[in-house]
């Protein structure tokens, strides 16, 4: 049977570290689904259809990738997608506290999926997405940090 992977995050914008991820992902799993939360309370920059749009056009290359939004409980999203397991990044030990809670409560609600962590490239160790969100808007460069068509929107607002 396929072996799926559900790599999810609110992906406000996708980043490199996302791709690495991701593409470390393809190497244990047959397909892996980027799920992009809604997650309205994060008052995103981008809207859903737009966070979407940005991580098909970054992921193209990667061909056992697709992405999808999903504004339910990730466990149920799961489920319909018939993922075995849910990919997230460790960056460092401050993102472990959250992780585990996170893993923890997931295991609870549903006890057959598996949390995998992955830990990013250390070019990317220190990324997120609020810092390119900041870095951009003070005219700053992240060419380093975002795919070429992210750095384009961000470079627009
Ligand atoms: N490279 C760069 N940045 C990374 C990264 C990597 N490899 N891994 C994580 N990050 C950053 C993100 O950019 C983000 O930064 P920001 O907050 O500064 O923008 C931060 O780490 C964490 O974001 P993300 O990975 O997108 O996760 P999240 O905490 O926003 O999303 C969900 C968490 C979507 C998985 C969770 O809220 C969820 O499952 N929601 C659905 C509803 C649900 O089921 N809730 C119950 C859960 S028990």
């Amino acid at each position: 049977m396929k072996k799926i992977a559900l790599y999810p995050g609110t992906f406000d914008p996708i980043t490199l570290g996302h791709v690495d991820i991701a593409q470390r992902a393809t190497q244990l799993f047959d397909e892996v689904i980027v799920a992009i939360a809604a997650n309205p309370s994060k008052q995103p920059l981008f809207d859903l259809d737009n966070r979407i749009a940005l991580a098909e056009s970054a992921l193209a290359g990667l061909p056992r990738v697709r992405v999808c939004g999903f504004s339910n409980l990730l466990i149920q999203f799961a489920q319909t997608q018939h993922a075995c397991c849910i990919v997230r990044g460790l960056r460092a030990v401050t993102d472990f506290d959250y992780e585990f809670q996170l893993a923890g409560m997931n295991r609870q609600l549903a006890p057959d999926l598996e949390t995998v962590f992955l830990t990013p490239s250390s070019d990317y160790a220190y990324l997120s997405s609020s810092l390119v969100k900041e870095i951009a808007a003070h005219g700053g460069d992240i060419s380093a940090f975002v795919p070429n068509n992210v750095a384009r929107a961000l470079a627009v607002l």
